[in-house]
This record gives C-alpha cells, sequence and structure tokens, in this order.
C-alpha cells in the first residue's frame, strides 16, 4: 500500500537507502545526518513528495521526489540549524572517516551537465528511489514510481549511474536527456514527459 511517509518510516527507508543504494553518496554519511537532516527535511515538506510502499508494516520501496530541487539546499540548512546539536555530533563522526568526507567534499564540486535534449526550465527531481534487496523484481518499484508520476503530471528528471535503474526507467518511459559529470560519477539524466 503507498501512503505519504511519516517519521516512524524513516529508520526502514535509511536500511533500505544503505543496503540498496550502498554504493550512493547519501549511502556514505551516518544515520544521524540522514535521519535528522535528509529524511525528516522531506516529511511535511510541501517542496518533496516522500511516498512509501508499505506491506503489514515492512516498507518494502520509497521514493522521494523534490518539486523545485534548488531549494531543498535550503531546507536542508534550515534542517541542521534547527537539529543543530545533532549536526555537530554528524559532523565530528564525520571528519573522524577521512574517506567519507573527502568523497562528500568533492561531491560538493559544481557539476557539469551535457543535454541532449532541451528541457522546459527547472523540472522535478526524483531524488531517491529504492527497493528493499530481498523485494526487487515483484513490481514494487514501477508501482510506486507511476503513482509518485502521477502527482507531477509525469514531469520529472532523475540521475542514476547504475545500469538497473537505468533500464527500469527505460522500461517506465523515461528516456536519456544528457550526461552530468560530478567529481566522482558521471550520471546519466532521465527525463519523463506527458505524452501527448
Ligand atoms: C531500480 C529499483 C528501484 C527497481 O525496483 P523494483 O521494485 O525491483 O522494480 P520492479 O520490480 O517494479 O521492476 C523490476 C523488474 O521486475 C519485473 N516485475 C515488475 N512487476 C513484477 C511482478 N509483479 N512480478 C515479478 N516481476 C515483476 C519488471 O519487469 C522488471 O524486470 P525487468 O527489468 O527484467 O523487466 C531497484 O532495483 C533498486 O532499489 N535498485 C537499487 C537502488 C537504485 O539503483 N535506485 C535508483 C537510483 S537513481
Amino acid at each position: 500500500m503507498i501512503k505519504f511517509a511519516k517519521t516512524q518510516h524513516i529508520s526502514q527507508c535509511i536500511e533500505i537507502q544503505k543496503n540498496s543504494l550502498s554504493k550512493d553518496i547519501l549511502s556514505e554519511l551516518n544515520n544521524y545526518f540522514l535521519f535528522y537532516l535528509f529524511f525528516e527535511s522531506c516529511i511535511n515538506n510541501i517542496n518533496c513528495f516522500f511516498l512509501v510502499n508499505e506491506e503489514k508494516g515492512t516498507v518494502t520501496s520509497f521514493i522521494i521526489i523534490l518539486k523545485n530541487p534548488s531549494k531543498f539546499f535550503f531546507d536542508l540548512l534550515k534542517a541542521s540549524i534547527r537539529n543543530y546539536s545533532y549536526t555537530l555530533h554528524a559532523f565530528l563522526l564525520m571528519i573522524k572517516n577521512v574517506h567519507n568526507f573527502t568523497k562528500c567534499v568533492l561531491f560538493l564540486k559544481p557539476p557539469i551537465n551535457e543535454f541532449f535534449v532541451e528541457l522546459p526550465g527547472q523540472m522535478p527531481e526524483i531524488k531517491v528511489i529504492a527497493t528493499r534487496n530481498e523485494y526487487q523484481n515483484k513490481g514494487y518499484g514501477t508501482q510506486l514510481l507511476n503513482y509518485a508520476l502521477k502527482l507531477i503530471d509525469n514531469k520529472c528528471i532523475v540521475k542514476t549511474h547504475s545500469e538497473k535503474a537505468a533500464q527500469f526507467y527505460i522500461k517506465n518511459g523515461g528516456a536519456i536527456a544528457g550526461y552530468e559529470r560530478t567529481g566522482l560519477w558521471k550520471l546519466t539524466i532521465f527525463y519523463f514527459f506527458p505524452i501527448k
């Protein structure tokens, strides 16, 4: 059953994030950052759609869509000030782990984009979509993606470096818009747009 995420779902989402997206930059952050800064900022935020697919109390998959991606940075900043004691604690844990810290600093470098198609200005962005490992290939991701796309008039972008995710987006109607190179990865940018 698809529903809007609540605070009680966050721990399960973090678990899925860390297992299914272990190479993602978000997974490098410790649980304090993820819980209090990232996931909590997405709940009750009019700029976000944070949905979970839940079966008998188990979150099988989740999706986070940012309606206005550039505004989200300020939401995170506000959350880090509101939860300053967690921010400080999480930051100290981060710098103890030089490897993660370096990766996160590299990630902050402005990315270089190359587009093949012209997108109509600011588009909503799927920030994260992931299915719990043991529930993958059962249709949960497709169900969640299609439900979420309806909320944003089937119009958004999503960036990925995963070949499996790329196939998943293509099967669900996504097309390649271009590439984004960061200090770490080359991400493929997909776009979804209403079929006329
Ligand atoms: C990408 C991802 C979210 C897809 O989620 P999912 O729940 O496994 O997706 P689905 O089950 O809906 O679809 C995947 C496959 O299952 C098949 N499937 C769909 N409905 C099904 C059903 N009812 N029964 C069995 N199989 C089904 C689909 O055809 C598809 O198979 P195919 O790729 O061979 O065509 C998931 O693989 C994942 O979490 N990956 C790691 C995280 C990630 O890379 N996220 C994207 C980052 S941008």
